[in-house]
Order: C-alpha cells, then structure tokens, then sequence
C-alpha cells in the first residue's frame, strides 16, 4: 500500500477537472491539447487548456488520465496551480511543484508529477503552434531505455531539474530502468557525466575551502559557461528548425541574443526564447537569468 498523504487521497477521491474542453470557436479564446505517456507504457496524460488569447490566461483546464491514484491526484494538482495563470506563469511549474501541492508523493511514483508538467509544455507549445522537434529535445540522442523508449535527453533533463542521484532516481521519475533493466548501467553513465559537467564549469574558481559553486563563476567564466550551453545545446536544437541564436552580451544576469533564420522572423520567437534558451540556461548557468532578443 502506498503512503499517500491526505490531499492526494482528497485528488484522487474528488477530482474536479476530468473531461475535455471542447472547442466551440469562442471569439478570442482557443483551446490546446497536450499528450503525453502511451497507454502501452501504462500512464498516458491528455491536458486541455482554454486560452483567453489577448491575455494568454488559462480560463480553464480538463484533463484525461490512464493511470494510477498518483496520477489522477498529479493531473488535478497541476490544474489547481495553473488556473488563472498566464501561460508564461504556467511554463514555470514544475514537477516539484506539482509533488509540493500535494504534500508529497511516494519516491517511486514522482513520475507522475513529471507527466503532468511535460503535458502542460506540450499543451503550451501546441497553442503556440511550436514545431515539436523545434521546442523538445527529450526525443533527440540515443535510446537509452527501450523498454519504455525513454531517450539520453530526457534522462539528462530529468537528472537536472530533480538533482538525481541513482539509477533508482531515474525509475521512480520517469521510469526508464524499471523493465527489463538492461539500460541501469547506461543510466549510471549519465548521472556520473551530468555530475562531472556540473563540476567541469566551476573548477576554476575555488572557495576557501577549495569546494566550486555555480555562484562562484567569475563574468568570464560565466560567459564562457553561457556560450558553450548555447553552442551545445541550444544552436543544434534550433539549426535542426532552420533558425540559430547567437550571443550578444550579458550584463549582469541578462543574456542578450540574436535569433537567426526562422527564430528572427518566427511569431513565437518569444516562446523559444523563455523555453528553448532562457530555461536551459537556468539549467546550466543560474536561476535569475533572463534572455532578451536584440
Ligand atoms: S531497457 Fe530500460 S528497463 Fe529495459
């Protein structure tokens, strides 16, 4: 029996936004889908949202879940956290969010919570009308987990944003490694490669007791550190689409870029900017940085 703290059971018991959202052409409001999860696979995720268009608020969400007690209990808590939000404000739930709202989930259930926040990116990125291969690079590397076709990208991303530490980490928030597990080992590779590039960029710059900080980055190891996640994993995602950005300047915590080909002329450059650039580098370089086009 899992322990499943009280709002959960609340979720799961009296869920209030199951269904859909049916288009019905309202002037000034449209209406996005965003899957994810396969059924086969065992949890599979529809969120719908309704979209005031001048503002980009979230007038209501619906959602349609296969799975278990967590996931039910996940999907209504990322609609209680993301009603009357814009949708620049939605992009920044995250699955520790969603598990927070709920007073926690079990371990090996966080990948519910991480289904509920890839749903409302793709939600997202379907209203924006953004191409998926431009805006997601979890389906792009190499199949690390046949089992539940779980690629590289996905499990670097993940490691990340939870600060995983284990192979286990991995299973319980995305489940990649808890089918066969002939891929555990590839995952360990990964998790000692995401740790040594967190290392790698700080290493110049030692405190007094000889340990590296993020924080500790001089401006020019800073904007060496931007510059590099741009070329590696930035660039490659937006050249695949026909655009680029290059680096402009930083001040501060302000990253200043120029989008390229199809970015520049793009209407939802906005959105690749906040998604595809101003969050990985929050990622990989700080948390307060904000991406400006020029
Ligand atoms: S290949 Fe990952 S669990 Fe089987």
């Amino acid at each position: 029996m899992w322990d499943y703290t009280d709002k959960v059971l609340d979720l799961f018991y009296n869920p209030k936004h199951q269904g859909v959202i049916e288009d019905k052409d309202e002037p000034g409001v449209k209406v996005a889908v965003g899957d994810v999860g396969s059924i086969a696979c065992g949890d599979a995720l529809r969120l719908h949202l309704k979209v005031e268009q001048d503002t980009e608020t979230i007038l209501d969400a619906r959602f349609q879940t296969f799975g278990c007690t967590s996931a039910i209990a996940s999907s209504e808590a990322l609609i209680e956290l993301i009603q009357g939000k814009t949708l620049d404000e939605a992009l920044k739930v995250t699955n520790k969010d969603i598990a927070s709202h709920l007073g926690g989930l079990p371990e090996a259930k966080m990948h519910c919570s991480v289904m509920g926040q890839e749903a409302l990116l793709s939600a997202i990125y379907n209203y924006r009308g953004i191409k998926r291969e431009a805006h997601d690079d979890d389906d792009e590397g190499a199949l690390v987990c046949t089992c539940f076709g779980i690629s590289e990208s996905k499990i670097r991303r993940v490691i990340i944003e939870n600060n995983l530490t284990t192979a286990e980490d991995v299973t319980n928030y995305v489940k990649a490694g808890g089918g066969c597990g002939s891929c555990l080992a590839n995952i360990d590779d990964i998790i000692a490669s995401v740790q040594q590039q967190a290392v790698t960029p700080v290493s110049a710059s030692p405190n007094t007791n000889g340990q590296t900080s993020v924080n500790k980055l001089t401006s020019v190891q800073k904007i060496a550190l931007i510059q590099r996640v741009l070329d590696e994993e930035v660039r490659p995602v937006l050249i695949a689409d026909g655009g680029d950005v290059e680096l402009y300047d930083v001040e501060g915590d302000r990253v200043k870029v120029i989008l390229q080909g199809a970015c520049g002329s793009c209407s939802s450059s906005t959105a690749t900017l906040k998604i595809a650039i101003e969050s990985r580098l929050r990622d990989r370089v700080s948390q307060d940085i904000v991406v400006e086009a020029v």
